[in-house]
């Protein structure tokens, strides 16, 4: 072995270990777009769509420990940012600016990143005939490198943590098999996803098709994760009722691809009334927080006052307001005390620059 090659093995070495301690993911002005597609036949011509941005320059770090809730509408790109953060960036026309690190190493000079982290997508992908258990000594076979022993011990540790004891062998099931509840099939799909021990966890909408109960009983799991065992969870949610909202250390509401407020979940709505838009005291936070953000309101408020259907309009004008709307919410947050600072390094994270070191 050469000298090179030996300082970065070491410089691997060191990282795996870094990996194994508390990680702080943090990124830096990401900027991504969509880029034209070259033809693959350079005879044809074809007609390309413009350049559109999808996550304007956003910057933003997530500590061990916090459960960080993205919040936005439909098409505000909070699949696009976490596909980015979680190094999965699937589609080919889409271009990314700007720096990710994992406790202040470039992520993608990262070796076996996605051994550190966890990705829980929005739609469940588990064998209908397994039960519960079945699935997860599969995935325990299937990812993890220790004794059958060690394996085990590990799916009955997802068990117990998950809640899942009761259906432990219980039939995931489908349209045509009986089987699990929503609640503890998504909490299964956690659970495959989780028995590699990752530090970092993302989520696509883990809620997605969960009653209000079963919704709140998953985020609980996930919640228990970051405050009890130190990991950093990262969700992307639609519409969470008051009782997950409370459960959030931080908030992320993302509008049009800017981040319009990330710091506390427990100070937006104080936030929000300094600058003229309070929560009536009986909504649900993150209703209004949604209903603030949407272009639709704009369009309501004036087929209101003007006494015309949405129909009436003109579109140019009521995007222009909403454009402004957002650049308003979002100077007011980079002006604040709360914005977050990506700088902030959580004492438990040992810096990883070994591998940088090596280069
Ligand atoms: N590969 C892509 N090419 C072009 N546009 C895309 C691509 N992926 C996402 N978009 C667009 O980016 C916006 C944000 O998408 P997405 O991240 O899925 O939003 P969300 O998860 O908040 O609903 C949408 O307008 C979507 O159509
Ligand atoms: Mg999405």
């Amino acid at each position: 072995m050469d000298v090179g090659a030996k300082i970065i093995g070491e410089g691997l070495d060191e990282i795996r270990k870094s990996a194994k301690q508390s990680l702080q993911l943090t990124w830096i002005d990401i900027h991504i777009h969509t880029e034209p597609v070259k033809p693959k036949c350079a005879c044809r011509e074809v007609k390309q769509a413009p350049p559109k941005t999808i996550i304007d320059h956003v910057s933003g770090t997530v500590q061990p420990g916090q459960f960080l809730a993205i919040i936005g509408a439909s098409g505000a790109g909070k699949t696009t940012l976490l596909n980015f953060l979680s190094g999965r960036e699937i589609s080919q026309n889409l271009k990314r600016e700007g720096a990710i690190m994992v406790n202040g190493f470039d992520k993608d000079q990262m070796p076996n990143f996605s051994s550190y982290s966890a990705y829980v997508q929005q739609d469940d992908i588990l064998f209908q005939t397994m039960t519960v258990r079945e699935c997860l000594t599969f995935a325990a076979r299937l990812k993890l490198e220790a004794s059958e022993e060690e394996k085990m011990s590990r799916v009955n540790h997802m068990i117990k943590t998950l809640k899942l004891t009761k259906c432990q062998n219980t039939r995931i099931g489908g349209p045509l098999v009986k089987g699990v509840s929503g609640g503890e099939r998504k909490r299964t799909s956690i659970g495959v996803e989780l028995i590699t021990d990752p530090n970092l966890v993302f989520l696509d909408e883990p809620t997605t098709g969960l009653d209000s109960f079963t919704a709140t009983s998953v985020m609980e799991s996930l919640g228990d994760l970051a405050r009890k065992e130190g990991r950093t969870v990262i969700s992307t949610i639609h519409q969470p009722n008051t009782d997950i909202f409370d459960m959030f250390d931080r908030l992320v509401l993302l509008a049009r691809g800017k981040i319009i407020y990330f710091s506390f979940a427990s100070k937006a709505v104080d936030f929000f009334a300094d600058k003229g838009y309070a929560c009536p005291d009986t909504s649900n936070p993150c209703d209004y927080f949604m209903s603030m953000m949407s272009k639709e309101s704009i369009e309501l408020e004036h087929a209101d006052q003007n006494g015309i259907g949405e129909s009436g309009l003109d579109p140019v004008a009521i995007d222009k307001e909403y454009d402004d709307l957002i650049e308003f919410f979002y100077t007011s947050y980079m002006a604040s005390d709360l914005a977050c600072d990506p700088k902030v390094v959580h004492p438990d994270v040992k810096p990883i620059n070994a591998q940088s070191e090596a280069i």
